[in-house]
């Protein structure tokens, strides 16, 4: 049942100022989340030298331990290094660690390998490496290493992505302490710090953001508290302003795809612009534009119950885009970015849209709409197609957790590329390897397109019998984008649960907050 109240909600807003609280279009049974702040987090330092107590990190990729600045070992605590390494037959392998207790004054040590040479991405494993084992330890934490400044700051981004952790809902056991700082040392202290807190810290927090919505559960992220909650995040950030469109408006515009989605549900869908333009960028913005169905329990081609739970983060793409153009508006970067979260519920009920309902859209186009179920590539309909013509973006990427067939296909080891532009494939290929968050192509062949014609309507969003799922929801979105407009599509659903890695801890994992900020600096026309 929807209420009166959802169709006169109206908020078109064009500041990145936190409007007035909204009147709530539903009747809400949502735990309304704490502070944003993550208590269990430690703030991160960067300085000369630091006490000789607490816990110490020491990072080294061979055997050997590095010379060390910042702290001082005796001869006798090197021995005592030196012969439990031996024992251990710890050799400074990417991703080993040895715990060392009963050292001098430390209460612990823990040496960390990064392999030998490492790269940034290596350094930053090791910090996340570190951050984990050191969850559960009260002190404060020094990591040690060879490290010029810039290096110093990749371990502290690491260490920073790494601590992440969703517990604030724990009021029992398992909640993490208040921590300690951790502080690394070594390098140009001061370069460290200006590195991390230019660059890194302002990703971490895009990151942070991401999986903060992804995480929180339906009955608290639904589309108009995910428009609360962003536009809280950009509060005072400069050069961003923010389009809100609601559900009465989108029908005005006849974007009759998303409203079809989001009919069966009480909470109104929204259409969330934010649009950064840094000083000194070009003048044609690259649109993302992420899925963001804050729950989808399939509408009435109904999910089974097993594991419909997860489906609080079908809004992992629009949480991405939002994170990726919090990171660079905070980093003043010089480039110009539209992101859009294309939000709605997709619920089953007297008012859902029925298998074989036929929408039109933005610009016209029909849909047959035969699975309620595959509802992602039809919210990016419409998105794709406003955007373009409001915006007349120069590139437009689209993020979204749109198929299970993805899963099965690469896991949740790379998310599906698709693309038509060459230019825009290859730079997100290497925005992927430079971030960690990698792609795999896929193909987009023109026979899969045709198994999407329908009889009666100029598209279905289903082919009727088993096919390329993953290549066939592409087909779809990219039949909403004009040909002339290099476009690229990245299926996420495989890489955004995370199992558990040194920089993307278990949980929603925030992909594509890395890769597209990495994205828009490479790819801004200079
Ligand atoms: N949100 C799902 C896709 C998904 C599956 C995400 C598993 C994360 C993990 C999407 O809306 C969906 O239901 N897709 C259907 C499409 C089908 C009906 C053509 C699918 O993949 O089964
Ligand atoms: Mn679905
Ligand atoms: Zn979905």
């Amino acid at each position: 049942m929807r209420t009166k109240i959802a169709l006169l909600a109206s908020c078109l807003v064009l500041t990145a100022v936190p409007a007035a609280a909204s009147a709530q279009d539903f009747v809400g049974s949502g735990v309304v989340p704490s502070a944003r702040a993550h208590s269990g987090e430690r703030p991160i330092g960067f300085a000369a030298s630091a006490p000789a107590s607490g816990a110490l990190v020491i990072l080294t990729g061979a055997a050997q331990l590095p010379t060390l600045t910042g702290v001082t070992l005796t001869d006798a605590e090197r021995a005592a290094i030196a012969a439990a390494v031996a024992a251990a037959k710890f050799e400074g392998k990417a991703g080993s660690t040895l715990s060392l207790r009963g050292i001098g004054g430390y209460s612990r040590i823990l040496l960390v390998g990064t392999g030998a040479n490492p790269a940034m991405l290596a350094r930053a494993e090791a910090g996340g490496k570190a951050a984990q084992e050191l969850m559960s330890e009260a002190q404060p934490v020094t990591i040690a290493g060879a490290f010029t400044g810039g290096e110093a700051a990749d371990v502290a981004y690491g260490f920073a992505l790494g601590q992440y952790r969703f517990d604030r809902y724990k009021t029992v056991d398992q909640k993490a302490p208040p921590a300690d700082a951790v502080t690394v040392v070594g390098g140009d202290s001061a370069a460290a710090r200006a590195a991390f807190t230019g660059r890194h810290a302002p990703l971490v927090d895009g990151v942070r953001l991401s999986r903060d919505l992804a995480n929180e559960p339906a009955n608290v992220i639904y589309p108009e508290s995910f428009v609360a909650e962003v536009r809280k995040a950009f509060a005072g950030t400069a050069n961003v302003t923010i389009e809100v469109l609601d559900e009465a408006q989108m029908r005005k515009l006849n974007m009759g795809s998303i409203v079809g989605v989001g009919q069966g549900s009480p909470r109104g869908s929204r259409l969330m612009i934010v649009r950064y333009r840094g000083t000194g960028s070009a003048a044609a913005p690259l649109a993302m534009i992420g899925k963001g169905i804050t729950f989808d329990s399939g509408g009435i081609s109904i999910k089974p119950a097993a594991g419909m739970w997860d489906m609080k983060a079908d809004m992992s793409g629009a949480a991405s885009v939002m994170g990726a153009a919090l990171s660079l508006a905070r980093s003043r970067a010089p480039v110009h970015v539209v992101a859009v979260a294309a939000l709605a519920e997709n619920m089953p009920d007297g008012n859902a849209q029925r298998p074989g309902d036929i929408v039109r859209t933005y610009s016209g186009k029909t849909i047959e709409m035969l699975n309620s179920d595959a509802e992602g590539r039809l919210v990016l309909a419409d998105a794709n197609e406003y955007v373009a013509d409001t915006y007349k973006p120069r590139g437009l990427v689209n993020i979204a957790t749109l198929t299970g067939a993805i899963v099965g296909a690469l896991d949740d080891q790379y998310a599906g590329l698709f693309a038509r532009d060459e230019t825009l494939a290859a730079q997100l290929a290497a925005a992927g390897e430079t971030s960690g968050e990698r792609l795999w192509r896929m193909p987009l062949n023109p026979k899969y397109a045709e198994r999407m014609k329908s009889d009666i309507a100029d598209i279905r969003n289903i082919a009727p019998s088993q096919g390329p799922g993953a290549s066939l929801g592409a087909h779809f979105i990219g039949f909403f984008v004009d040909e002339k407009l290099p476009w690229a599509h990245l299926d996420i659903a495989g890489v955004n649960d995370a199992s558990g890695t040194p920089l993307v801890p278990k949980g929603q994992s925030g992909f594509g907050v890395r890769l597209l900020d990495q994205l828009a600096r490479d790819a801004e026309v200079k």
